[in-house]
């Protein structure tokens, strides 16, 4: 029996890349043939923003309201949702989720607030019971930088995957502007971006 599978993007700083994966990874998965809705829990509205510019031509991506029910229950539901995320509300994402992708930018003042985070979700039930997972993701990280080394020392201390490490690059940003993700730019154009994802998506299919 197939089912819904709900990921939430989730880490307190804003910046930290959470709508760009969020967006990134709908992408992905609905130019692969997949059924994928979003789901904006962020007042900005910057997932849902990107989804109303997207061409209808493109492969769909089904925009998702929160308390929407769904009798549907195969394909994706990624969740895009706001900094600082806590509480009642964090939980009552977690419980709706089976995966927690927490991106996280090379700079001290996010990997302090990450960590901090991360702390406090392995400390929720839904992580504690096993019931959801999670994964960092290195974010805006310019390979064999000083900074990218800190940050890959930072991700190694906690006991988590370490999914993939995203570049720094306009091309998530160009992209954007279209209410398009990297996968549906030509791929020639856009094969180290593709790349990096690919550990990613790997471990969301275990
Ligand atoms: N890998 C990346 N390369 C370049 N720019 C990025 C990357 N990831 C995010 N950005 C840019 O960084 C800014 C913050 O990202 P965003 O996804 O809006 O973060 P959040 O949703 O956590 O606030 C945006 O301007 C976005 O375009
Ligand atoms: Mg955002």
């Amino acid at each position: 029996m197939s089912k819904l599978r709900a990921i939430l993007i989730a880490n307190p700083k804003g910046g930290s890349g959470k709508s760009t994966l969020a967006v990134s990874l709908a992408g992905a998965l609905a130019t692969s043939g997949q059924n994928v809705r979003l789901l904006d829990l962020d007042k900005q509205q910057s997932a849902n923003a990107w989804l109303a510019r997207r061409p209808a031509d493109l492969p769909a991506i089904w925009s998702f309201q929160p308390n929407q029910s769904t009798t549907d229950k195969s394909g994706w539901l990624i969740i895009d949702s706001p900094a600082g995320l806590h509480g009642k509300n964090l939980e009552r994402a977690l419980k709706m989720v089976e995966r927690v992708i927490v991106p996280i930018a090379p700079s001290l003042f996010d990997m302090e607030a990450s960590r901090t985070f991360l702390d406090a979700l392995k400390t929720e039930k839904a992580i504690r019971k096993e019931r959801a997972f999670i994964g960092m993701v290195g974010m805006r990280v310019t390979p064999r930088t000083r900074v990218a080394q800190v940050l890959e020392d930072f991700l190694q201390q906690h006991e988590l995957p370490i999914l993939t490490h995203l570049q720094d690059t306009q091309a998530y940003i160009n992209a954007a502007f279209d209410g398009k993700s990297v996968f549906d730019l030509p791929a020639y154009q856009t094969q180290r971006e593709r790349e990096q994802w690919i550990a990613l998506l790997d471990w969301l299919q275990q």
